[in-house]
């Protein structure tokens, strides 16, 4: 596979504990090195190095993975990128790289932009691109913001953008996998942007990545469409605006993050340089790092409806887990701050930001919103608002929080105080490390057998093979667990494993590999515990249908599973 070797290479040749140590004061600590997680917030270390196998992970935040990811995350780069950044760390010459795919990278890149330059065309042509410009005459969209963000219009039509980049000899196939056209059922393919405006995406590079496509007609839905994820576009880790607001992120320090490309488009236009956007999916992981990475601080201007507080929310969590202080400006009901800039203008604009209130804060006033100002209803309250309190690592802003919410419903803060113990004994709670008490509490005697098994797998070769023999997928009731079983049938080795599954798979592999080993492997019993537990569920199985037959009255069936029971008793 090509870039295969490009990357084994560079990830033989780069020393991982080198590498985090540029950012991260590790100790060494048995066979490992062990810091401060750079990805989340935290004061005891639960961050761990492996550098024999070049593999980090955290044991708080589950942040886990090779060189290339650990310079993703850091730096917010695609893994070409990472792989070009430590290639030249390593002294690498790209070119020496054997099978690098650099070629095939710029040739996307400039299909992207060819796709750009030719919506860019039709929005400024006469004809073509009246009705496009119209519509951002009337939203008040000017000029210079048309220009700066590239913006642009698909023609009306099937086959525009295909014919265009064809004939600049870019081939269907590899459009598709941009997301540009979708195949047709019959042969050929069609374009999959038409008759809208176009918000190119661009990564923080500004490069063009990807589009976002406003329907210009009421009747074209969805209403925006958004390139799916491509070789140089992932939605997850994207933050629309970045590339232009990343000057004015350090300068002010702070984030303004909206929701939407018009929202978007409209911040920058009154000046508000530092805004970036969600693109409408919630604010995700890989997006809060990312911002980290440019300012410490982020205030949400969501649309002032239930789905837009919802989403506030949903943010604080994610903000709070990679230590992003958050705030939520507050607009008048039913506006989006595109709708509020052009009502209220920029100073009115600044003056929401400057009041805008800690996250709980806003959760808690959506809350009360929702629920009715009986006892009842304060308790809805304080369950809704509790676990996100809980979430917050600091313990003085904690305490803020409980006296606040105390005071705003009118409940002794004992008695919230208490509420929240209880959350916090049956919620896990994140950035701690791994407590093996809680660990085995949790994890049923079934989920440990398979970990136990999984891990010998890892370590040892004569392991795999031999459980290779006895265990067969279904022993796994766990689907993570099957799929990186399954994975191992081909090689233990640990990198090939974590390349094979998928990223849900990749962290179970992580937790396995760094996790804890029993004092004693125990095969045999591990696996006597899951063919028991089998036996069960069959058993378990056998006695509904046993049921069933018999009140349908299928006595031949009743007593067939009859014998198939005795047998398994036996
Ligand atoms: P909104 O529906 O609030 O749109 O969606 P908006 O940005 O205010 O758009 P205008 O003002 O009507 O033009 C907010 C964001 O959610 C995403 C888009 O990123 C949009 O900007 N979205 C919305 C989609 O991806 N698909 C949709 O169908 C709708
Ligand atoms: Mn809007």
């Amino acid at each position: 596979m090509a870039g295969q070797a490009a990357r084994e290479l560079v990830r033989a040749r780069t020393d991982i504990v080198d590498l985090v140590s540029a950012y991260v004061t590790l100790r060494k600590q048995g066979r490992r090195y062990v810091g401060l997680c750079p990805f989340h917030s935290e004061k005891t270390p639960s961050f761990t190095v492996d550098r024999e196998r070049g593999l980090f992970y955290c044991f708080g935040c589950g942040a886990g993975g090779d060189v290339f990811e650990f310079v993703m995350r850091v730096h917010g780069l695609s893994f070409p990128e990472a792989l070009r950044e430590l290639a030249r760390r390593a002294g690498i010459q790209l070119e020496e790289v054997p099978e690098h795919r650099k070629g095939e990278w710029e040739r996307w890149l400039r299909a992207a932009d060819g796709a750009v330059a030719f919506f860019e065309r039709s929005l400024a042509h006469p004809e073509t691109g009246r009705l496009a410009r119209e519509y951002l005459e009337r939203r008040g969209v000017d000029g210079a913001t048309i220009r700066r963000f590239r913006l642009g219009y698909a023609p009306d039509g099937w086959d525009f953008l295909l014919r265009h980049l064809t004939a600049q000899g870019y081939e269907p196939q590899l459009l598709e996998r941009l997301g540009f056209v979708h195949p047709r059922a019959e042969g050929g393919w069609y374009d999959a942007f038409r008759h809208r405006l176009m918000f190119p995406i661009f990564d923080p590079q500004g490069r063009p990545v990807a589009f976002g496509g406003r329907a210009l007609r009421e009747a074209d839905q969805p209403k925006y469409l958004n390139s799916r994820d491509s070789p140089l576009f992932s939605k997850a880790r994207t933050l629309y605006g970045l590339h232009l607001a990343r000057d004015a992120l350090h300068r002010s320090g702070r984030a303004v993050v909206v929701e939407g490309y018009m929202d978007l488009v409209a911040c920058h236009q009154y000046g508000i340089g530092e805004a970036v956007a969600t693109l409408g999916t919630a604010l995700t992981l890989e997006q809060a790092q990312l911002l980290r990475r440019h300012c410490p601080a982020a205030v949400l201007v969501y649309d002032s409806d239930e789905a837009g507080r919802r989403a506030v929310e949903r943010a604080l969590p994610v903000l709070e887990q990679v230590g992003l202080e958050g705030r939520a400006a507050v607009l008048p009901e039913g506006l989006d701050p595109d709708a509020f800039l052009r009502g209220y203008g920029r100073d009115e604009f600044l003056r929401r930001l400057d009041q805008a209130v800690s996250l709980v804060q806003f959760a808690l006033e959506a809350s009360v919103r929702r629920h009715p100002q009986t006892p009842e209803g304060k308790v809805r309250v304080v369950d809704e608002v509790l676990p996100l309190v809980a979430s917050i690592r600091h313990d003085v802003a904690r305490s803020e929080h409980i006296a606040q919410l105390s005071q705003r419903l009118g409940i002794p803060e004992d008695a919230v105080r208490a509420r929240l113990r209880a959350l916090r004994r049956r919620q896990a709670r994140p950035g701690q490390g791994p407590d093996p008490v809680r660990v085995a509490a949790e994890a049923s005697a079934q989920q440990l057998a398979e970990q136990h098994l999984l891990q010998r797998m890892l370590d040892e070769e004569e392991a795999r093979v031999r459980l290779l023999q006895i265990l067969r997928e279904e022993d796994f009731t766990d689907p993570l667990h099957r799929e990186v079983f399954t994975a191992l049938r081909h090689s233990g080795d640990v990198h090939v494993v974590r390349e094979a599954v998928s990223e849900a798979a990749r962290q179970v592999v992580h937790r396995l590999w760094f996790g804890p080993r029993p004092a004693r492997p125990d095969e045999d019993g591990w696996v006597a515990r899951i063919r028991a537990e089998q036996r069960r569920r069959r058993r378990a199985e056998l006695v509904a249908e046993i049921a069933r037959a018999e009140r349908a009255g299928e006595l031949d069936r009743v007593r067939a599973i009859q014998e198939e029971l005795k047998a398994l008793v036996e």
